[in-house]
């Protein structure tokens, strides 16, 4: 790592938030840790330490996914959540990979492979999002007696994915009912892992009785996505909303204290002195005040533009003039060292601040902070290690 341009993950607070959200929701058996874009662009290298928080399943978008996944921890299960084309079942059967069996059509051609292994597989259902899964129960049912019939399937799940919350809303309710519906005809009970929910069910509803695992994603990372009530008016509100819809319980506050473990950094390449008038940047952006220009290491090919409308020099707000792909021009009247430490977000500006000030979820800011900031890993004991 030579560009003094890195992102802190702290593998302390990853695995104390799985700690905290299993002793705040201790009813599940399956807590799969969701570990896509590369775990929330955390960095895969994660995935032990939610293991070690207590994670017993992981679930990542694609093959190419769980492969890196497999090359980490060779035992833990991993779920693949899009469908994966037959043509890869060797490495499926090689890594160990639980596969998404979503239409009668896919099962069918899976059923014919000429295959000695067992392969272990999971129903999605498509409940409402109408984004993947049996929608039919006819459709599931027919899947059901396949797998019953077939000595190299294992269907050892079960799952749905909702579209909301369901506090102010209908949906959640209707998935549910859909769920129940297309599975009438199945015995659920005898499936070993039912999952429905995400971070932000965990945190708006009860565990549904017929469920044992939950997929927890943005919650791990650091977001408790629990209704806040600001006021008594919007309380009465949704009571209003949820009675007149007969809407299912739900939580609307709680105690779960998950924190984020991200924090961004950068450094202060260049500094010159700038007049009142002068022009800073792609599209000469005039300055309305003397002082000096700042040349940070971070550009929007890193995930950080203007939008952020300042950074951090010690502990200083300076604000952004102008972005370029890999470089910030910041102002100040203060003057500081080439080399000084630049915060983008971490200890002084929280990222619940930077979420508000670009008006985007964690999920995209995640995402925005692209692959070639290195990540750093922090923990109590061994800085910058695995
Ligand atoms: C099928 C599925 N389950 C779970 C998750 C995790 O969602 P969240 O981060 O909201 O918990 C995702 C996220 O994209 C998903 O697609």
């Amino acid at each position: 790592m030579y560009r003094p341009t890195y992102a802190v993950i702290n593998k302390d607070i990853l695995k104390e938030n799985i700690k905290e959200i299993k002793k705040t929701y201790p009813s599940y058996e399956y807590y799969i840790g969701v570990v896509k874009n590369d775990a929330y662009h955390h960095g895969i290298k994660i995935v032990n330490e939610l293991i070690k928080g207590g994670i017993n399943y992981l679930a990542v978008s694609s093959l190419d996914e769980a492969i890196l996944v497999r090359k980490i921890n060779k035992n833990i299960p991993i779920l693949c959540l899009e469908v994966i084309s037959l043509d890869y079942l060797d490495l499926i059967i090689k890594n160990k990979i639980t596969i998404t069996v979503e239409s009668l059509s896919y099962l069918k051609k899976l059923v014919n492979q000429d295959v000695n292994d067992l392969i272990t597989i999971h129903f999605a259902v498509d409940s409402g999002m109408h984004r993947l899964g049996f929608s039919k129960e006819e459709e599931l049912t027919k899947a059901y007696m396949l797998i019953k019939e077939s000595k190299n399937l294992y269907l050892e799940g079960i799952y749905s994915h909702f579209a909301t919350s369901g506090i102010q809303d209908i949906y959640y309710d209707y998935q549910v009912k859909r769920f129940l519906k297309i599975t009438k005809n199945i015995y659920l009970e005898d499936i070993p892992i039912v999952h429905l929910g995400r971070s932000l069910t965990l945190v708006s509803h009860e565990k549904l009785n017929f469920c044992n695992g939950i997929r927890l994603g943005i919650v791990m990372y650091g977001f408790n996505q629990s209704r806040k009530i600001n006021s008594k008016y919007q309380l009465l509100k949704i009571k209003r909303i949820q009675k007149k819809y007969h809407l299912s319980k739900t939580t609307l506050e709680n105690n779960l204290k998950v924190k984020p473990s991200f924090a961004l950094y950068s450094s202060v390449m260049s500094r010159r002195k700038i007049k009142k008038g002068e022009f800073v940047g792609y599209g000469a952006n005039i300055v309305n005040e003397s002082g000096y220009i700042y040349t940070i290491c971070i550009g929007y090919a890193d995930g950080v533009d203007k939008n952020f409308k300042y950074v951090l020099i010690n502990k200083q707000k300076c604000l952004i003039i102008a972005d370029c792909m890999d470089m910030l021009l910041v102002f100040s009247q203060n003057k500081y060292e080439v080399g000084s430490k630049v915060e983008i977000f971490g200890e002084n500006r929280s990222i619940f601040e930077v979420l508000k000030t670009l008006n985007i979820n964690a999920y995209h800011l995640f995402n925005q902070i692209s692959n070639r900031v290195p990540r750093i890993y922090e923990s109590k004991g061994d800085k910058n290690g695995f």
